[in-house]
């Protein structure tokens, strides 16, 4: 048994993992995989996760599990079942906690960033924070409910209605996910762009209508020409740098909604024209993590409604979760896993 714990400053170490007892209201999970996710390799760069980390910590927040022991207090979970964990955990006390803002949490902790996650063999996790999944799903792919569960907190914040015209920007798990949330929401039209030709190809045949390139094509006169009218109705950035948000922005149609989803460097800053957002009456909003999204997102991939395994192209064991976290950053991977050889 062993867990990979990140030290800071870009160190990891696979260190023996001493087999704990589950204490009150807590279970014991044997992990079957889980995805290294842009804010795990931000943290390893000495970044921010949803909250702050201090090493040494087991990071991994996008994981699937087997109940292995049942802690004091637990209810509604056996010993051999399927979850998922929803990492982030709300104090619910704050002023925002009782004010349906749990996301907003003013003592947010999360699995996986500030207590030990799932790049391990087992994981300690409490039981409220699991979600069972039904029955004959593939384990790999109810790892992936904490990302689906985010977009669709994005989604919802964002509210597309049947029919409307969607244009994602950015390619990655993120956006894959996104574009077939947007076409389950019942936009008419569903556009990606994306600089990676594999990852545009990929998105037609995940469901979008078209793709650009956005480094050879110029975007507003190919979105034109695709939706026949002036833009997008909603714009959802997947991306999370200034020059993809002002993208995003000006792609908008008139009355537009722009979500803003990526996560952008700390100190980056945006610079758009203003004018258009008082004449074209645009709306331009952010997302932050999973608040009560999990349940769905477990029902969806249960449901096979999203098209998920062509996501996941990459398999690491625990061992190498260094090489994980450079095929999540370089270009030739969608989803990077991390999977226990149980
Ligand atoms: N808001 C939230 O709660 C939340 C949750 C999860 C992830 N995120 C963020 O969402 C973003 C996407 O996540 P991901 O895992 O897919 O990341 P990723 O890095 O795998 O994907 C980003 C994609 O953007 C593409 N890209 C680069 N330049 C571009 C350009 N000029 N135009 C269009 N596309 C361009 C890249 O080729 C890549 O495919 C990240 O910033 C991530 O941190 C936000
Ligand atoms: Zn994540
Ligand atoms: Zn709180």
């Amino acid at each position: 048994m062993i867990g990979a714990y990140f030290l800071g400053n870009k160190t990891i170490e696979t260190r023996p993992l001493n087999l704990p007892e589950p204490g009150e209201g807590q279970v014991l999970l044997r992990v079957c995989a889980c995805g290294v996710c842009g804010t795990d390799v931000h943290i390893y760069e000495g970044g921010k996760g949803s909250a702050d980390v201090t090493p040494p910590v087991i990071l991994g927040h996008e994981f699937s599990g087997y109940v292995e022991k049942i802690g004091p207090g637990v209810e509604g979970l056996q010993v051999g079942q399927l979850v998922t964990v929803d990492p982030n955990i709300y104090c619910g006390k704050c002023r925002p906690c009782r004010q349906g803002q749990k996301q907003m949490c003013h003592h947010m902790e999360a699995v996986g960033v500030t207590m030990d996650g799932g790049f391990a063999d087992y994981c300690l996790a409490p039981y409220a924070q699991c979600v069972a999944v039904p029955e004959n799903t593939d384990p790999e792919l109810a790892a992936m409910a904490e990302p689906i569960a985010c977009c669709l907190h994005g989604i919802d914040r964002v509210g597309i209605r049947p029919g409307e015209n969607v244009l994602v920007v950015g390619g990655g798990t993120i956006g894959q996910i996104m574009l077939q949330l947007a076409r389950n929401a019942g936009a008419a039209k569903v556009v990606l762009s994306e600089p990676v030709e594999k990852r545009r190809q990929l998105a037609v045949a995940l469901g979008a209508d078209a793709a650009i390139d956005p480094i050879n094509e110029n975007i507003n006169e190919r979105l034109q020409d695709i939706l026949g009218c002036e833009g997008a109705d909603v714009v959802i950035e997947c991306v999370g740098n200034p020059r993809t948000s002002a993208q995003a922005i000006d792609a908008a149609a008139r009355c537009g909604r722009i979500m803003l989803f990526g996560v952008p460097h700390p100190e980056a800053v945006l610079q758009t024209k203003m004018h258009p957002i008082f004449q074209k009456e645009l709306t331009i909003m952010g997302s932050f993590v999973n608040p009560d999204t999990q349940s769905r997102a477990v029902a969806l991939i249960a449901s096979g409604r999203l098209k998920l395994k062509p996501l996941i192209t990459h398999r690491f064991p625990v061992s190498q979760l260094e090489e994980a976290i450079r095929m999540q950053m370089g270009p030739d991977s969608i989803k990077v896993l991390v999977v226990t050889e149980g």
